[in-house]
């Protein structure tokens, strides 16, 4: 993949309705993708982005902790050829406060299981339509926890986990795999996060996969903390994450 095939290709991103979801949408669009499936829990919240885009923006009713949604998600979106799962949940707290497995569960039914139901549905997809690529929005956190959402970190080591397997299990079908892994980015999440200060814009995420697609990187580290983040990690992404298990 390059640059230019995001122009005129057919994307599906979830959690398009705000913050980093919606910003890619935004991108995509202007990068000359075809159409974007906005796959939202709720059709109302992306009507914003239908009205500015028009038939290129096409609501898709898509819940990460419903199954039955993202299959007939996949079975709708037959010309997909690249999903962005961008969608996730956030929850603060501490190991030892008892609520800890509780919000690990919640994260995990999401941010996990949410990512693998969405391979297992889209796979096929982008199969058919000749491999594609399949984004995963993970995080620094998947890399570093941090004490204060200890839980939440533990779901996006997970969720990284996953898409390294996915790397190398799609890479048979010819499709490209991504894992990007933001830092702190001005969305609601960020706010909850307590990342206000810091977060960087939504954008830097979206135009870091397109850059990524040029490149062929398979991790993606787009704004600052997460360059810096990524660029201590280099040597062991390249010298035993992204070596072939097989
Ligand atoms: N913001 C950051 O600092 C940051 C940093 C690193 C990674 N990330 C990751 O980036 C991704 C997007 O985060 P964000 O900051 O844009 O978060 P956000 O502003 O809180 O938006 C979350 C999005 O996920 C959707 N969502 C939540 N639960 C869902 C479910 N069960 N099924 C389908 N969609 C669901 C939300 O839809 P509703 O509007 O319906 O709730 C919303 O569109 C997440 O995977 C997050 O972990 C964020």
């Amino acid at each position: 993949m390059n640059y230019d095939d995001i122009k005129d290709k057919t994307i599906l991103v979830t959690g398009a309705n705000r913050g980093i979801g919606k910003a890619i949408v935004e991108s995509f669009i202007k990068h000359g993708a075809a159409k974007v499936y906005g796959a939202v829990r709720n059709l109302d919240s992306i009507s914003s982005l239908v009205e500015q885009y028009g038939d290129r923006v096409v609501p898709i009713q898509v819940d990460l902790s419903d199954p039955q949604s993202i299959i007939a998600a996949a079975q709708t979106a037959k010309d997909v050829q690249v999903v962005v799962n961008n969608a996730g949940v956030f929850q603060a707290g501490s190991l030892m406060g008892d609520d800890a497995i509780a919000t690990l569960k919640f994260q995990m039914n999401i941010n996990v299981y949410g990512l693998i139901y969405m391979a297992q549905a889209f796979a096929p997809v982008l199969k058919a339509n000749g491999g594609g690529v399949f984004a995963q929005i993970n995080s620094v956190a998947s890399l570093k926890s941090y004490s204060n959402s200890v839980t939440y970190c533990a779901s996006k080591a997970a969720a990284y986990s996953i898409t390294q397997a996915l790397r190398e299990l799609l890479n048979e079908q010819g499709t490209v795999v991504l894992s990007v892994h933001p830092g702190p980015i001005a969305t609601d999440m960020g706010d909850a996060a307590g990342l206000t200060e810091i977060a960087e814009p939504p954008l830097l995420v979206a135009e870091g996969i397109i850059e990524a697609l040029k490149t062929g990187d398979f991790h993606v580290f787009p704004d600052s903390m997460a360059k810096q983040i990524g660029s201590a990690y280099k040597s062991f992404a390249e010298n035993v994450v992204e070596v072939s298990s097989s």
